[in-house]
């Protein structure tokens, strides 16, 4: 008898893309149905795919800016399965470069973080400046004399571009620019930056990675689903009731309020969002805080300050979250292997009590040990097992009551699929678009 699978290991059982089906019929999209093939969460051919046609053409988060203030400042990351170098010269000048030695290929940077004015290759020691530049090599008698002329560097990612502190990397030269890409997502991506009384967010050292055997967009769709929190987090809910900071009715009733304060949005280039205005579970509840409300509303106005207060979870396509309490960004590796890098966040010019019981309530749920991140990391495990059985999958919930604003945002209720089908339309559209001959598949 063949052994029982493990959760999470995932049975390969088509040997062509989405089961033979063509990209554009993995989605099925009319009327008040929207439906998604099984396939694009475990098909290896449609994972490399999505790497060339949707990481390899987009607009990646690759550090903050306030990671690397000052000269000498570094950061790495993953870039579309590659490894980058955030570097701040002398001259202040920011660099992204590939880490990769222009030797034999080794990184040369193995921290997350530091500071450095060169980086000196493990392998055969080349040293490189933290411009990327070439400028010494162990045993250099083995070369002539031009050798540091021939140009060898760590070479630079295409382009590079930043909005509010956010540092952005593109690995296609003719990508639209940043500006372009953010420009209906950008007043979202300004309130959440906003909750600084000066507007600037900054970061407390180091990141929480972890890794969970599923696909990348099971993380995408959960981060702005509205729906599953009674369910998911029910045992979170439960532990606010029994320790008399909230009743598991109101938790669950502010989820469900149907007004003017609870939505979930869709945008065009597969952005998407939650908005509530009783919060989100795990987050830190500010309306208690008078002095920190007074210093936004003197800061911004009250209607603005208003509007920042709502707390959002805010999705950029592909792998960018902006969440209340942190940036979450996704790194897929293989259809069935995913890890996340978590950059909790403080705002500057807020008391430092605030501060600290924001960190406090972010790593209460989602923290390594906390009651919120474990449990949808064991949906994805189950989402990726169930997805081996191939099939159709429904997103279609809401469909028959969203609408279009006069920003063109699709709106709805904030337990409405929305931003999932904003994702899919976006994934749809790109991995049918051949950028290499500039036709369709
Ligand atoms: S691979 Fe870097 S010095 Fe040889
Ligand atoms: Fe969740």
């Amino acid at each position: 008898m063949p052994p029982k699978p493990l959760m999470g290991e995932v049975i390969q059982k088509h040997d062509s893309i989405g089961n033979n089906l063509q990209i554009s019929q993995l989605i099925v999209d009319e009327g008040q149905r929207f439906r998604l093939n099984s396939s694009v969460y475990t098909d290896e051919q449609l994972f490399d795919l999505e790497m060339t046609r949707i990481f390899g053409h987009s607009w990646l988060f690759v550090a903050h800016e306030e990671m690397v203030p000052q000269p000498g400042n570094y950061a790495t990351s993953i870039i579309c399965q590659q490894p980058v170098i955030i570097s701040r010269d002398e001259n202040y000048q920011l660099h992204v470069l590939f880490n990769r030695c222009a030797h034999r290929g080794s990184v040369v940077c193995r921290e997350e973080r530091g500071h450095a004015n060169v980086f000196r290759c493990p392998y055969h020691g080349w040293i490189f400046s933290n411009n990327g530049r070439l400028v010494g090599a162990a045993q250099r008698n083995g070369y002539p004399d031009d050798f540091l002329e021939w140009g060898l560097k760590l070479e630079p990612v295409p382009r590079v571009e930043i909005y509010r502190g956010l540092i952005f990397a593109n690995l296609d030269p003719n990508a639209i620019p940043l500006a372009e890409r953010l420009r209906f997502i950008r007043g979202y991506i300004d309130l959440w930056c906003d909750r600084s009384p000066n507007g600037r967010i900054t970061l407390p050292e180091g990141t929480h990675r972890y890794e969970f055997p599923a696909n990348w967009k099971f993380q995408a769709e959960n981060g702005v689903d509205g729906y599953h929190g009674n369910y998911v987090h029910e045992s979170f809910v439960n532990l606010l009731e029994r320790s008399g900071e909230r009743s598991a009715y109101d938790t669950t009733q502010a989820r469900d309020a149907v007004g003017s304060r609870n939505f979930a949005k869709g945008l065009p280039f597969g952005d998407g969002l939650l908005e509530r205005k009783d919060g989100m579970l795990g987050t830190f509840d500010y309306r208690n805080q008078s002095s920190y409300c007074q210093q936004i509303e003197e800061a911004y106005g009250p209607e603005r300050a208003d509007d920042i207060m709502m707390q959002r979870n805010i999705f950029i396509f592909p792998n960018l979250f902006l969440f209340e309490s942190h940036i979450r960004v996704i790194q897929p590796t293989r259809a069935n292997k995913t890890f996340i890098d978590v950059y909790p966040t403080y705002l500057a010019g807020a008391d430092t009590e605030i501060n600290e019981a924001r960190l406090y309530e972010h790593e209460r749920f989602f923290g390594p040990s906390g009651f919120g991140a474990p449990d949808d990391i064991e949906i994805f495990v189950c989402s990726q097992t169930g997805a081996a059985a191939n099939g159709w999958l429904e997103f279609s919930r809401g469909m028959h009551r969203e609408t279009v604003n006069e920003l063109g945002e699709t709106i709805g209720h904030s337990t409405d699929e929305i931003p999932q089908r904003s994702l899919y339309r976006e994934w749809r559209r790109l991995m049918a678009e051949d950028h290499s001959s500039g036709g369709d598949d």
